[in-house]
């Protein structure tokens, strides 16, 4: 972390109410009482703000739990269930609660509508709410409908849009050092919104559906992204021609960039699934089909089903067959599961007749049951195992004693769908590589075939 931009300071601190400790609240209660407002963080959760209150952190998250230690004995932050005190003394309030989807791809704002009543319900002045969850474009005026009608003639409640552009497992980081901020504000008069931020940030000020539609748009780009790589690692294996090189190449263009085109199991997290589905139905309530964004969802949909194919293929069968899994959470870095894409898979390992024990260091399932083993080490994991999937890209996967693995092993399949493991290792060790992109299927003589023909 550099501390330079940590000691980042607004110039007039605000007295704030951040709504929801999650991995969006908590990150930005922290960060915000470290550039020196004071910050009441209202989490509904009463487990949850006895820890934080203790400085203990219910989610991973590098650098959060020194920020939260920081500001608990300098008095700049506070956590509480009770609704009044939070909002006593702050005229600014945060909201950053969960927007889940719902069965037909738009989100539920329920929990927003909620907390915000909350808010306006126990304060007696006048109130600035900022929606930093990912919301559809017109979701604030709907919900400043809402407050005010809530509230009636007692106090004036005006909504503002201020997206949350951070990734899990860099939350810290990408607070101090944000590519942009976005606030969209219909009101030039709301000048506490100027005082959030350092004034020298990247800020990008405009109305509140265009910034709300900034963040639907960044998170339907990006699993476009992913899908884009993940077909064209695809098309590279039935080509013969080597994903990895023919990504870098493509993202080495500036125009395009290298991040998020990379071959894997697909996109996962709590977002970019939701997001897309949610920027789709923007589309679908103004009769626009979204085509790309729905090309993009239906190729990450299917993958788990083509993974486990193509395993079951080199594998001759998954019925009875145990497959070791490596990784649990929906990336490395990060405790979070939600919606991830090895548990996706191990889910189609385990309904086609596989028995799957896996291994993660970090992931946390909230309690929700799951239909495989769960050990604590790697290496128990991959005892009498007729295959091993590596699904999270966690960095000591590529560290492993391979030599060892083989040995524990009852077959020597290695499927590294995150192109962790160094080939020249695993084939010391006599383990069969399968990368995507590279060797699952090659089929590229007849290809050669037809060129040839054509050349001629
Ligand atoms: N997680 C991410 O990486 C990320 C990144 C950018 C944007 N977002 C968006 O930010 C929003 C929040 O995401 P998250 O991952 O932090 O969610 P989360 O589920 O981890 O956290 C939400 C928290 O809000 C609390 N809560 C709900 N209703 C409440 C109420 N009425 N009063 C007090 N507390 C309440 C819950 O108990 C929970 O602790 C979502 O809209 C999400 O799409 C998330």
């Amino acid at each position: 972390m550099n501390s330079g931009l940590k000691s980042a300071q607004v110039s007039e601190p605000l007295s704030l109410c951040v709504v929801g400790a999650g991995y969006v609240g908590l990150t930005a209660a922290a960060c915000l009482a470290q550039l020196g407002h004071f910050v009441y963080c209202l989490e509904a959760d009463s487990e949850k703000v006895s820890l934080l209150s203790q400085g203990e952190i219910p989610i991973y998250e590098p650098g959060l739990k020194e920020l939260v230690e920081a500001n608990l004995a300098n008095q700049r932050l506070k956590f509480t269930c009770d609704p009044s005190q939070a909002i006593e003394n702050a005229t600014v309030g945060l909201l950053c609660v969960g927007t889940p989807p719902r069965f037909d791809g738009d989100p539920d704002l329920s929990q927003l509508s909620q907390a915000g009543r909350t808010l306006v319900q126990s304060s007696d002045h006048d109130l600035i709410l900022v929606v930093k969850s990912t919301v559809p474009p017109g979701s604030c005026e709907a919900l400043e409908l809402i407050f005010q009608d809530t509230a009636e003639d007692r106090i004036r409640v005006n909504v503002c849009s201020n997206p949350e552009f951070l990734r899990e497992s860099h939350a810290v980081w990408d607070f101090f050092n944000p590519d942009r901020i976005v606030l969209g504000v219909d009101e030039p008069s709301l000048v506490a919104l100027d005082r959030l931020y350092p004034s020298d940030w990247p800020i990008i000020k405009t109305d509140r559906r265009s910034a709300e539609l900034v963040k639907y748009a960044s998170n339907a780009f990006l699993a476009i992204k992913i899908s884009f790589a993940n077909e064209l690692a695809d098309l590279c294996s039935k080509v013969g021609a080597n994903a990895e090189v023919v990504l870098a190449g493509v993202g080495a263009d500036q125009r395009i960039g290298s991040q998020f085109l990379k071959p894997g199991p697909g996109y996962g997290g709590s977002c970019l699934p939701k997001d897309i589905s949610g920027f789709i139905a923007v589309g679908e309530a103004v009769n626009l089909d979204l085509q790309v964004a729905s090309a993009a969802r239906k190729v990450n949909t299917q993958r788990s089903e083509d993974i486990a194919q193509r395993i079951e293929t080199v594998l001759g069968g998954l019925s009875n067959k145990k497959i070791a899994l490596l990784g649990l959470s929906f990336k490395g870095g990060t405790d979070d599961t939600r919606y991830s894409p090895a548990i996706g898979l191990a889910e189609v390992l385990v309904e086609a007749g596989a028995e799957v024990v896996a291994y993660d260091p970090l992931a946390n399932i909230f309690g929700k049951p799951i239909p495989f083993f769960r050990v604590e080490s790697p290496y128990v994991a991959v005892e009498d195992a007729d295959g091993l999937v590596i699904a999270t890209d966690w960095e000591e996967f590529g560290k492993l004693d391979y030599q060892y693995i083989a040995k524990l092993m009852r077959g020597y399949d290695v499927f590294d769908l995150v192109s962790k493991t160094d080939p020249i290792k695993l084939g010391e060790a006599g383990l069969n590589l399968y990368g995507l992109g590279k060797g699952f299927s090659i089929e590229s003589h007849s290809l050669l075939w037809t060129s040839l023909l054509w050349a001629m």
